[in-house]
């Protein structure tokens, strides 16, 4: 399967992926089905919720196959929970039942269960978010991100569901500040922005007789930054909690590759740059040279361009270094070239990724993406 940017969609493209869409009404609906072949109605119906792409079928690149980073079943449930805990805080002015809390740790428990048995941690995943779910999906992912992180760093079971716990509710806080200024699409004034600071806080105070000492300093601190940069206490290294340093680094990059009302989502590639460039600043270094074995700066199934012009689509990541991974040439014509391992083969040690490969004037990518179409045609008329 291939990663294809939603304005790049053409009717007759085979999607590779069931397509769910998570919105206020109707919160968990699966949109389209794997199999489905796309029209023009469905793709309008993909622009018009703002899905920035999708995965198709493609027979060059059928030996690609992402599998869901956890089950969607596990997904739907950890979301549902998440909104009802986070709805039952706004509505109560910050009280939140202990029942509620202790079916969030059981599902942070079974996604605990599900990411230790994983093969492989690597976070191939180009999610989109719906607008008015941002905030729980926004906080399932940061979950997610800091267990395997967490995982990384060799913590203990107890430890990664207390890890977890903290980052579904780290941004509980936000519940009690006016959708206004959250979802400003403008600059925030400074009065705005020191009510968007008081959200770690309007959450622990809340929360004091419900979950452990840990997790309320790990939500109290997700915003504090290595130099004493950060907000709200301008806390500095070593009196930063441990649980908030991993939590800190999954917050930004899932907020950055995010689709904002104030900016446009960030390529993973251009993400990991930006947290490398603020390495010891911003974040525990230690903590972060784990993160990067987790995330992937080019997912597979997506389209890179190469330092020497050529096009590729990535095939395989390696969790040593993120940004050299195994990728399958594309030619000019369209037809599909050698695999090449910028990682461990010597040959092409010169040859780097310097960008997610999206310039569809480029002849070899429109012709890869009509031979999709191609063979699909083949395929519905059992040629
Ligand atoms: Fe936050």
């Amino acid at each position: 399967m291939l990663y294809i940017t939603t304005k790049y969609l053409k009717p007759g493209m085979i999607l590779a992926k069931d397509l769910y869409l998570y919105s206020s009404n109707n919160f968990c609906s699966l949109m389209l089905v794997k199999g489905q072949v796309l029209n023009n109605t469905y793709i309008n119906r993909i622009k018009y919720h703002k899905i920035e792409g999708v995965y198709i079928e493609s027979e060059a690149f059928s030996d690609i196959n992402i599998e869901p980073y956890i089950s969607d079943n596990l997904k739907t449930k950890a979301l549902k929970e998440i909104r009802d805990t986070y709805y039952e805080f706004k509505l109560s002015s910050g009280k939140v039942s202990p029942y509620m809390i202790k079916k969030l740790s059981s599902i942070v428990n079974n996604i605990v269960t599900e990411l230790l048995h994983k093969d492989s941690l690597a976070y191939n995943v180009i999610d989109f978010k719906n607008y008015d779910t941002y905030t729980f999906q926004h906080c399932l992912n940061s979950a997610i991100l800091s267990i395997s992180t967490g995982i990384s760093l060799g913590l203990s079971e107890q430890r990664l569901n207390e890890l977890g716990l903290a980052g579904m509710l780290h941004d509980i806080g936000k519940m009690l500040i006016p959708k206004e200024i959250l979802n400003k699409p403008g600059k925030l004034t400074n009065e705005e922005y020191e009510i968007i600071k008081e959200h770690p806080v309007n959450a622990t105070k809340q929360l004091k007789y419900l979950v452990s000492t840990e997790v309320l300093r790990a939500i109290e601190d997700h915003h504090e930054k290595i130099d004493g940069t950060g907000y709200p206490h301008g806390k500095s290294n070593n009196n930063i909690n441990f649980y908030a340093k991993i939590l800190s680094i999954s917050d930004v990059y899932d907020a950055l590759t995010s689709d904002r009302p104030y900016r446009k989502s960030v390529f993973p590639n251009e993400v990991v740059e930006y947290l490398m460039g603020c390495g010891d600043k911003h974040f525990d270094y230690e903590i972060l040279q784990h993160f990067m074995k987790i995330i992937v700066a080019y997912p597979v199934g997506t389209f890179v361009k190469l330092s020497n012009n050529q096009l590729a689509v990535v095939i395989r990541n390696y969790p040593e270094n993120v940004s050299r991974p195994l990728v399958r040439i594309i030619n000019d014509d369209g037809t599909v070239g050698e695999d090449i391992d910028l990682l461990h083969d010597t040959e092409y040690m010169d040859i780097t990724v310097v960008d997610m490969g999206y310039n569809y004037e480029n002849s070899g990518l429109t012709n890869v993406l009509k031979s999709s179409i191609d063979f699909n045609q083949q395929y519905a008329y059992g040629q």
